[in-house]
């Protein structure tokens, strides 16, 4: 009986193990995605658009030279709510990024990431009283890029979707889009989401399980999909 349990344990574990695809996400510009992929990184998912309100002016270099190493990538997008329309910061990032075909997953970024966290950039945070306004707000954004023929996801954890939306269950009308929550707790499994889960999303597509890591010489978070 041990030696059943134990050997389905390997079994299990081996599988595990070779269908986690692991990828990082990178704010700085960087030269060397070579060196992610030889560390067995798949993904890279790279700032588009910076919490205070504009383009990253790296991002198009960052995304060539991650392709260029053979990752796959996505564009992620801190978005500004105060100083700036939602509909200038769609535009702005588009013309940033290239105006590809429409839902094409072929240019320089597949799925835009929303990043739905506390940004301390002045004039651009959420509102601490208006949970309904940044509800809208988020919606704004999201259906300004789809309207666009662009595809997006969400990146948020439970605690920051509770500050900014007011509770956990509250803002549940993205579930139609891909999730990227963050738990850091180094652990590349989705086991912990059930528990952690907010926004009436019942599964998540990525989970950010550990930031602010050094890899390559680069401060990245560690993802999971
Ligand atoms: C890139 O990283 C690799 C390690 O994977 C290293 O050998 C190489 O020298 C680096 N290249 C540059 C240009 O820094
Ligand atoms: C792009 O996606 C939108 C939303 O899913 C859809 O309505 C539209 O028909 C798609 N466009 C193309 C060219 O496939």
């Amino acid at each position: 009986m041990q030696q059943k349990i134990i050997t389905l344990c390997i079994i299990s574990c081996l599988i595990t193990s070779t269908l986690a695809v692991k990828g990082i996400d990178i704010a700085d510009a960087f030269n060397n995605f070579t060196c992610f992929k030889n560390a067995g990184y798949q993904f890279a998912i790279i700032r588009g658009y910076r919490s205070y309100g504009a383009v990253d002016p790296n991002g198009a270099t960052n995304m060539k030279n991650a392709q260029a190493a053979g990752l796959i990538t996505d564009a992620y997008f801190f978005p500004c709510k105060g100083k700036i329309t939602a509909a200038q910061q769609v535009s702005d990032f588009i013309s940033a990024f290239g105006q590809e075909e429409e839902n094409s997953t072929n240019g320089l970024y597949g799925t835009i990431w929303v990043d739905v966290e506390t940004n301390p950039s002045t004039g651009c945070g959420w509102s601490s009283s208006d949970y309904t306004g940044n509800c809208n707000f988020l919606n704004d954004l999201i259906t300004t890029f789809k309207n666009k023929g662009k595809l997006t996801g969400i990146y948020s954890s439970k605690y920051q979707w509770e500050t900014i939306f007011g509770s956990a269950s509250a803002c549940a009308k993205f579930t139609s889009l891909p999730l990227w929550y963050a738990h850091y707790d180094n652990s590349p499994s989705f086991s912990d989401y059930a528990k952690y889960s907010f926004g009436g999303w019942t599964t998540p597509n990525i989970k950010q399980y550990n930031g602010d890591q050094t890899v390559c010489n680069a401060d990245v978070d560690l993802n999971f999909y």
